[in-house]
């Protein structure tokens, strides 16, 4: 088993809880980096050609399997979930994605000629899906994960492009992005593909079996699982030796695939296959904030697909010992040591959460059973608080209310450290005001 890297949990911490600082340090390192990046550009051809735009092709020129396999594959990527706005067509793009750099808007990537990518050849597709690059020569920021969809198949990327440009065209500008400086200037990016891009694809490893080789490539690739669930350096780089080490998105914190998993119950491929199928695993917990979306899209693919993510999953996760002993719940105490907290509890959660709720006894997975009460950082509970859990549109989801609205940021506090001493393994949370005032602050982006 890896032992957590106890520097790089300290380095986390202070991220979140020592902001004012932490932004300096950013900023800092984004200037020298973007020297180090233009320096690099200098040398690295910064520009790449314009390829040459093509005549629209007629929908029913695409085979129509091909362009079903697509859809498929649109899903296991997630490409609606960055390519819509909320309430915006699908995949017309402008959808903010907020990273610690600035805000960037998704494009638009329907085929509507002018605004859309209607006049790409599959060329320029494939391109910019294996290297970053826009039909018109431009570097893409990383924000766009083609440095995991570089690992896709040549058959893969055909079926992807026959799905969207049968797709209805949408006109729709996008936003400009907002950037800190000089991040906003395309050609660095050259810099910083040379320093982090590895593009290419895995080959397949004989000795494991097809569903492990599959489910690697889908995660890898495709499904882009390490975008969220491995740590990035201080130029938004995954670190590429701490892969699904545990990772940021959005505000929330991507708990640790691998065997540093805090979770109190090992997570087996029929776990993960449940999880990430339906958004609930009885015997952990929902799936809240940007993993909602995710188990939503491949609630929508084959089983097979699934299974084998779960597979490889599984195998990255593995723990030697099977399901570490249970704690005990300390109720007594922390009904004790956290009156305020207790009292929240009973009046605004136990109706769902306490035993014996009509929830509980349809089998819900207990709080103490939840990763996120036993996370080094309290940002996933408070999260889950503050925005309950929505199932997307139109998903039967487990449903929780928000209580960003009807709790203060002290009650918020007092029933987070309350969670902690009652379900939670590790010790108290430091300074929960101040993790829940920063929440507030960075989640209300969305
Ligand atoms: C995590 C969010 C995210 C996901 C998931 C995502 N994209 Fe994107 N995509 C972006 C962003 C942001 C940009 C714009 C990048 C830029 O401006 O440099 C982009 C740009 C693109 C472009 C270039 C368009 C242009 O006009 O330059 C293409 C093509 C594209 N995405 C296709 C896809 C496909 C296909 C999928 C699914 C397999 C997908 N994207 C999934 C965020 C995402
Ligand atoms: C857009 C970011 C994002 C992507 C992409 C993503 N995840 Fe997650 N994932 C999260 C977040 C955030 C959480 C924590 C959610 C919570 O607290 O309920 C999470 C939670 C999980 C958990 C629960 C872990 C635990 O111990 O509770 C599993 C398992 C998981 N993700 C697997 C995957 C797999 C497999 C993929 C790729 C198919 C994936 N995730 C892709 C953001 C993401
Ligand atoms: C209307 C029912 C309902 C109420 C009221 C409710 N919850 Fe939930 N909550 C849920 C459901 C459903 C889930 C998802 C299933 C699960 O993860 O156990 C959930 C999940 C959670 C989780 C994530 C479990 C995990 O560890 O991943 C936390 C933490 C949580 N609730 C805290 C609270 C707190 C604190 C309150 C009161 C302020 C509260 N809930 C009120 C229904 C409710």
């Amino acid at each position: 088993m890896r032992e957590r890297d106890p520097g790089r949990t300290v380095l986390r911490f202070r991220r979140r809880r020592d902001l004012p600082r932490a932004r300096g340090r950013r900023l800092v390192a984004i200037l020298a980096g973007s020297i180090a990046m233009a320096a690099l550009a200098g040398f690295a051809v910064a520009w790449r050609p314009a390829l040459p735009i093509v005549a629209p092709r007629p929908g029913s020129s695409f085979d129509l399997a091909g362009v079903e396999r697509g859809a498929v594959l649109a899903r296991l990527g997630d490409c609606a979930v960055c390519h819509t706005a909320s309430g915006g067509a699908a995949y017309a793009g402008g959808r903010p994605i907020h990273t610690p750099f600035g805000t960037l808007y998704a494009s638009n990537i329907t085929p509507d000629p002018e605004s859309g990518i209607g006049r790409w050849s599959q060329r320029a597709f494939d391109r910019a899906m294996r290297r970053g690059v826009a039909r018109d020569g431009s570097l893409l920021y990383p924000a766009f994960p083609f440095t995991h969809y570089t690992g896709l198949a040549d058959r893969d990327l055909g079926d992807l492009y026959a799905f969207l440009m049968t797709r209805t065209p949408v006109a729709a500008a996008r936003p400009d992005n907002r950037l800190v400086f000089p991040l906003g200037f395309r050609p660095l990016m050259a810099g910083w593909d040379l320093l982090f891009f590895r593009p290419g694809r895995t080959a397949a490893d004989p000795a494991r079996t097809p569903d492990w080789n599959r489910g690697r490539y889908l995660a890898e690739s495709l499904s882009h699982c390490g975008a969220c669930h491995t740590p990035r350096n201080l130029l938004g780089a995954e670190e590429r030796g701490h892969a699904y080490a545990g990772g940021w998105s959005d505000g929330w914190y991507a708990p640790p695939l691998d065997a540093s998993s805090p979770a109190r119950r090992a997570w087996t491929a029929d776990r993960l296959f449940a999880y990430l199928r339906t958004g609930l695993d009885r015997s952990h917990a929902a799936a809240a904030g940007p993993m909602g979306p995710v188990a939503y899209q491949l609630a929508r693919v084959p089983d097979a697909d699934v299974r084998a993510i779960a597979v490889y999953v599984a195998f990255l996760m593995a723990r030697p010992a099977g399901d570490p002993a249970q704690e005990p719940e300390r109720t007594a105490e922390a009904d004790a040591s956290q009156p305020e907290g207790a009292a929240l509890f009973a009046g605004a959660c136990a109706s769902c959460h306490g035993a014996g709720a009509p929830m509980m006894l349809a089998g819900r997975p207990a709080l103490a059973l939840g990763t996120p009460l036993h996370e080094h950082d309290p940002r996933d509970v408070i999260e889950i608080v503050l925005q309950g859990l929505n199932p997307p549109t139109g998903a039967a989801g487990p449903y929780m209310p928000a209580f960003g609205d009807s709790l203060t940021d002290g009650q918020v506090a007092a029933v987070v450290a309350y969670l902690r001493a009652r379900y939670g393994g590790g010790p108290a949370w430091p300074d929960l005001p101040h993790a829940v005032r920063t929440a507030r602050r960075q989640g209300s982006g969305a």
